[in-house]
């Protein structure tokens, strides 16, 4: 059995967990997530008010991890930490906290790639969402949509032209006048509405695509924020906002679901498997659930907690490559943008 203490401070969120496993069979000893509130008045994530926000709160952090899973830093194995993709000032904050430690108790450190990370996050909680799998992983700063038929071997499929998919959430919710981060109140406000006379069509899907068509398996978000836009503008009734906010989720709702069953069924997966913060989204999981029933894929969505960043998913993560011998130098850096490792040709 193998102790890991994992590290994220990739965005917004400052995390620390420990697990203790080995192969997929892995108990979940404690998860600390501090979410930057402080980011809201601005709209968006302001990079160095996180790095000094990560820098205040990772101690205190860790330790807590530490203390709840009553685990003392000695009897750690390895200490895996994101170290790409993100903010790179907010990387940094973690990278040298987890470096400085490992070196402090003499255990391996793991830069684990934040993508793969959210590939292991379902595995925590669903025994069964394991390789292999068709994922969709959609968050504020990244939509991908990827064949994994191994830990370590990914096809990416597809992935946003221009905007997230949770990125197209936050702008909607802007123009509609709701708050940051927009996503669950876009799906709140879309809940109770009927899309009237609105509708928009669904980006990059056509009836009459090719699997060897370039946008076959690719989103684009941007089109769709611009005709809501528009639909914004011309719309004069008090209840407008809601129908809009309920035909642009349905949209992008229509394209993340056919899209990831066409994935499926191309490379016959019967496992298809949801993450980042746009997979807190039930009526996304709702929507995919259905269509994947009918070709017999069972879909497995995290939690909220292990939907959007959390150091959990990098644990599981480091872990994996920490069984296979894998190590990171003291030299490890942050990256802004790195390709996911493993990646095999579709
Ligand atoms: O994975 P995450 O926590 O952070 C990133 O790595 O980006 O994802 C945050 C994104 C935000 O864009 C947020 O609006 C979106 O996830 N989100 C949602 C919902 N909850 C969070 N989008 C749609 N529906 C939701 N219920
Ligand atoms: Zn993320």
């Amino acid at each position: 059995m193998t102790r890991v203490l994992g590290i994220e401070t990739s965005c917004d969120e400052t995390s620390a967990a420990v697990l203790e496993g080995a192969g997929d069979t892995v108990a979940q000893h404690s998860l600390v997530i501090l979410s930057q509130d402080v980011h809201r008045v601005f709209g968006g994530v302001v990079p160095e008010i996180a790095s000094r926000a990560h820098l205040t709160a990772i101690v205190p952090v860790v330790e807590r991890a530490l203390a709840d899973a009553g685990i003392a830093g000695r009897e750690l194995d390895a200490i895996a930490v994101t170290n790409a993709p993100g903010l790179v000032g907010a990387l940094l904050v973690g990278v040298s906290y987890a470096k400085s430690l490992a070196f402090a108790l003499d255990v391996p450190v793991i830069g684990v790639h934040h993508m793969e990370g959210h590939l292991f996050a379902t595995a925590l909680e669903h025994a069964a969402a394991v390789p292999p799998f068709t994922a969709l992983l959609v968050s504020g700063g990244h939509t991908m949509l990827v064949d994994v038929p191994a830990w370590g071997r990914y096809r990416l499929l597809g992935r946003t032209r221009d905007d997230a998919a949770g990125e197209a959430f936050d702008k909607v919710a802007k123009l509609l006048g709701l708050p940051y981060p927009g996503g669950p109140h876009v799906e709140r406000v879309a809940a109770g509405a009927d899309a009237g006379p609105f509708r928009f069509a669904r980006p990059m899907l056509r009836r009459n695509q090719q699997p060897d068509d370039p946008d076959y398996y690719d989103f684009s978000f941007s089109g769709l924020k611009t005709a809501v836009l528009n639909a914004v503008k011309s719309s004069t009734l008090d209840t407008d906002g809601a129908s809009i906010a309920r035909a642009f989720q349905d949209a992008l709702i229509d394209t993340l679901v056919e899209k990831t069953a066409r994935a499926a069924q191309e490379h016959g997966r019967d496992r298809v498997v949801l993450g980042g913060g746009v997979a807190c989204n039930k009526t996304l999981v709702r929507a995919m659930r259905e269509r994947c029933e009918r070709f017999g894929a069972q879909v497995f969505a995290p939690s909220a907690r292990l939907a959007t960043d959390n150091a959990a998913m990098i644990a599981r993560a480091g872990l994996y490559h920490f069984e296979r011998g894998e190590r990171s130098a003291l030299d490890l850096n942050a990256y802004a943008s790195q390709p996911l490792p493993g990646l095999v040709a579709a």
